[in-house]
């Protein structure tokens, strides 16, 4: 049978998860036989954790197993990526549960013993199955309007929620506190809300409490009278002033330290504010949309957050799930970086499918940004390629391309000198033609004497 590959050249891996040893093992050689590189398991909860981080395009599964039974595990793996495909070994007498198994999505089971020929015959068909899956998946993800508000891409349940949210709340006065992991999208929530509402024309101002050291904050937020602390040579418009009839976005609120939440609180209240040193007071009518990635609960049971402020703050409360809990999203985000960046380059680029496959099944626990990085960062080092592939951005595989290099050309179980010499030749001439062979400028890069470069450059012939 020819060797299973998975369209990276990879191994195409398979959690086999059984406890019965021998049986497990012999599993095991028959299938690493085949090609496919396999991870064993002997309990469920153990492949349970690893299902959690990893995604598998095939599990074998024992029914019965110590811990977790093998239909938790396929529930846990569907939840995780509904293409996994996943079989199930029963022992006599469980057909129910077996069955029960296929109404869950199981692909297939199988009833120990059994013809291992066939069985990897099987295989094949359902990874081949598998395969074609993904490729329709694809094509039906392009990206349409209602999965784009206003900048925001996802196609979940979540997503698509959030949006409705942020239309029914956006031209109300109400505050928004708008929480979620880092990365997650919490500042393009924010822009949206402005964007919808009925002060999109007035001032928009942002304020990030954690990048403001804790003593200019309150001058900051409040402003200042000439005069009101030394090194105040002018009076200082808060941006409290500068947002009035406006909007202001108060990033990583639960920064914010507490005897500046009291006067935020006041503000709030008293829609007033008096900057520091001065008597007077100003109205001010000012919207109040505020972030955090912290759990502001927590703070408050820690005392670090004013309770009433909170409730001050979220009248409306936006959540963004990380996007470990919505992949969904994640094949339409890359259509829409892919996009953004050829835009952004002027270049026409197109990822082929397997790469796109590799990307989706990534774990992203930076969210959105990091997923946002990691398109940009490969469209930008495949320069001058039209389809980029997932070799030409892999760092594990550009590591092991080096070292091939390297091993092509020194062969490791020649002599030590002979090695490094043929290293320094190597070294020296790409420095050399790096420098446009002027010989000053590399000993001065290498530094060495300009003498002790001739030598060396003599001794290899590339004088
Ligand atoms: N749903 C999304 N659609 C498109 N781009 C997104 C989405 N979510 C996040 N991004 C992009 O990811 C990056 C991070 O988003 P953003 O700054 O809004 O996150 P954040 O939640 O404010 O993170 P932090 O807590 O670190 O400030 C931005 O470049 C943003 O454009
Ligand atoms: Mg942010």
């Amino acid at each position: 049978m020819d060797k299973i590959y998975n369209n990276n050249s990879k191994k195409l891996e398979i959690l086999l998860v059984e406890d019965d040893f021998i049986f497990a093992e012999s599993l095991k050689d028959s299938l690493e036989d085949e090609g496919f590189n396999v991870t064993l398991v002997k309990n469920g909860s153990d492949a349970i954790k690893i299902i959690k981080n990893k995604t598998f395009p095939l599990i074998i599964s024992d029914i019965n197993l110590p811990k977790k039974s093998g239909i938790e595990i396929l529930e846990e793996a569907k939840k995780r990526d509904k293409l996994t495909k996943v079989i199930l070994i029963t022992g006599y007498g469980s057909i129910e549960k077996a069955v029960e198994a296929m109404k869950k999505g199981a692909e297939d089971f199988i009833t120990k013993p059994f013809n291992m020929e066939e069985f990897l015959l099987r295989i094949k068909k359902i990874l081949k199955y598998r395969e074609q899956e993904a490729q329709l998946e694809l094509f039906s993800k392009i990206v349409n309007d209602k999965n784009i508000f206003y900048g925001i891409v996802g196609k979940s349940k979540v997503m698509q929620d959030i949006f409705y949210l942020i239309e029914t709340i956006a031209d109300s006065d109400a505050n928004v506190l708008i929480t979620g992991e880092s990365g997650t999208g919490k500042e393009l929530v924010a822009n949206a809300i402005q964007m919808l509402s009925n002060r999109k024309d007035k001032p928009f101002i942002k304020i990030n409490c954690a990048a403001i050291p804790e003593n200019l904050i309150e001058s900051e937020l409040f402003g200042y009278e000439k005069g009101a602390f030394t090194g105040a040579i002018k009076s200082h418009r808060g941006k409290f002033l500068i947002a009035d009839k406006g909007t202001l976005f108060l990033d990583e609120i639960g920064e914010l330290p507490l005897h500046l939440q009291t006067k935020l609180l006041r503000v709030i209240e008293d829609k007033t504010i008096t900057p520091l040193g001065s008597n007077k007071s100003f109205n001010v009518d000012v919207r109040i949309i505020s972030a955090t990635q912290q759990n502001l609960e927590k703070l408050i049971e820690q005392g670090k957050f004013r309770q009433d402020l909170y409730y001050r703050l979220k009248v409306v409360n936006i959540h963004i799930p990380p996007l470990r809990d919505r992949r969904e999203d994640i094949p339409i985000l890359i259509d829409y970086f892919i996009e953004k960046f050829s835009k952004k380059y002027n270049r026409k680029i197109k990822f082929t499918n397997r790469l796109i496959n590799e990307l989706i099944s990534k774990d992203y626990p930076g969210n959105v940004r990091e997923l946002e990085n990691l398109v940009h960062s490969i469209i930008v080092v495949n320069k001058d390629k039209e389809i980029i592939d997932s070799t030409h951005f892999s760092p594990e595989n550009s590591n092991k391309g080096k070292e091939n290099y390297l091993f092509g050309v020194f062969d490791i179980f020649s002599p030590y000198h002979d090695v490094i010499s043929k290293f320094e030749k190597i070294y020296l001439s790409k420095v050399l033609k790096a420098c446009n062979n002027k010989k000053t400028l590399a000993a001065e890069i290498l530094k060495i004497s300009r003498k002790n470069l001739w030598e060396k450059l003599k001794k290899h012939n590339l004088g």
